[in-house]
């Protein structure tokens, strides 16, 4: 995508320096977001990747305020929404900041039915009109790619990757602008990944959305994201254009992610070199890292040493 033109798109939402800390155990926190900064445009895809545990679920949940921001700043469409939501900016959130959860089998309640488990999200926002809650349903049934009348069987009915259309499903009876897909097909067969992804895009185009799609490897997001952050450790280390990351990626750890892409040519599969990243090689003691700009629309997290020392292998 060209950098001009991304400049100028409308930011949908803006988060700064975003920390969250969980409680645990007496007077103790677990830092899950470390002064997460970066912006997502309207209509983009954006990709975000890390190994299990740095913080990409703990990101998603508290966009969507199902958590609160120990400190930073979440705004969407320009409007604030870290601090204490009233119940209209409750509802405002709600209705156009949703999630596809990470497991599509816990997140369904399985003593719902399908219709009911879509419509609860209708209902939570006051919608009462039976007929229309039930139209709903049917219509958003079908985009999913399933069948009205799935919507009286239970959860344990479907396959996994029914499931997660329910799940898909769920998330966009309320029509929001933007969609948080935390890791949506990670629990899928690779056969049926491809389909569910090719569902999300298509949908996304249709209902004109702005996702953001949440893997463990790059290997799922590099299709189609249109920019990619890299987080570790609760920390973005680099974000980049999904070409310009695959191209030039600077951050060590951003290179032993791409090192662990399988290669489909098996020549190339056999000589590849996987890279390790150990976090040790880094030596804060007397700069602090941050996170800069080392190319147009092209950030990393470093000080000003590795700054340089970046630019130099650039
Ligand atoms: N509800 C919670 N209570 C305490 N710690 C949590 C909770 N959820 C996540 N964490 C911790 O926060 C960190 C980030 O977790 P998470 O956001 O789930 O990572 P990811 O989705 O990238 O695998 C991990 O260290 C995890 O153990
Ligand atoms: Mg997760």
């Amino acid at each position: 995508m060209e950098q001009n033109a991304q400049k100028e798109r409308e930011k949908i939402l803006e988060i700064k320096n975003l920390c969250m800390e969980f409680p645990a155990g007496k007077k103790k926190t677990v830092k899950a977001l470390n002064n997460v900064t970066f912006d997502i445009y309207k209509g983009e895809n954006f990709g975000l990747v890390g190994e299990s545990g740095c913080g990409k679920t703990t990101l998603g949940r508290t966009l969507i305020r199902l958590y609160n921001p120990t400190s930073g700043e979440i705004l969407f469409n320009g409007k604030n929404i870290s601090g204490k939501l009233s119940k209209a900016d409750r509802d405002y959130v709600t209705r156009n900041l949703s999630m596809i959860f990470q497991d599509p089998v816990s997140s369904l309640n399985p003593r719902m039915t399908v219709e009911e488990i879509i419509a609860e999200g209708l209902k939570t926002r006051g919608e009462k009109d039976k007929e229309l809650i039930r139209k709903s349903v049917s219509s958003i049934l079908n985009k999913v790619g399933l069948l009205p009348e799935h919507g009286s069987r239970y959860p344990h009915e479907f396959s996994g990757g029914q499931r997660q259309r329910i799940g898909i499903a769920r998330s966009l009876v309320v029509k929001p602008s933007v969609i948080i897909a935390d890791e949506p097909v990670s629990a899928l067969d690779v056969s049926i990944q491809a389909q569910v992804i090719n569902l999300l895009m298509d949908i996304k185009k249709e209902m004109d959305l702005t996702i953001l799609f949440i893997a463990h490897n790059l290997a799922v997001v590099k299709y189609f994201s249109d920019r990619i952050g890299v987080m570790h450790f609760g920390t973005m280390v680099e974000l980049a254009d999904a070409d310009e990351l695959y191209a030039h990626p600077v951050h060590p750890y951003t290179k032993s992610l791409l090192s662990a892409i399988p290669q489909p040519d098996p020549d190339r599969e056999k000589d590849k070199q996987r890279l390790y990243y150990d976090p040790s090689m880094h030596d804060y003691s007397k700069e602090q890292p941050s996170f800069q700009e080392i190319r147009p629309g092209h950030f990393v997290y470093a000080s000003d040493s590795e700054m340089e020392q970046y630019r130099k292998e650039l």
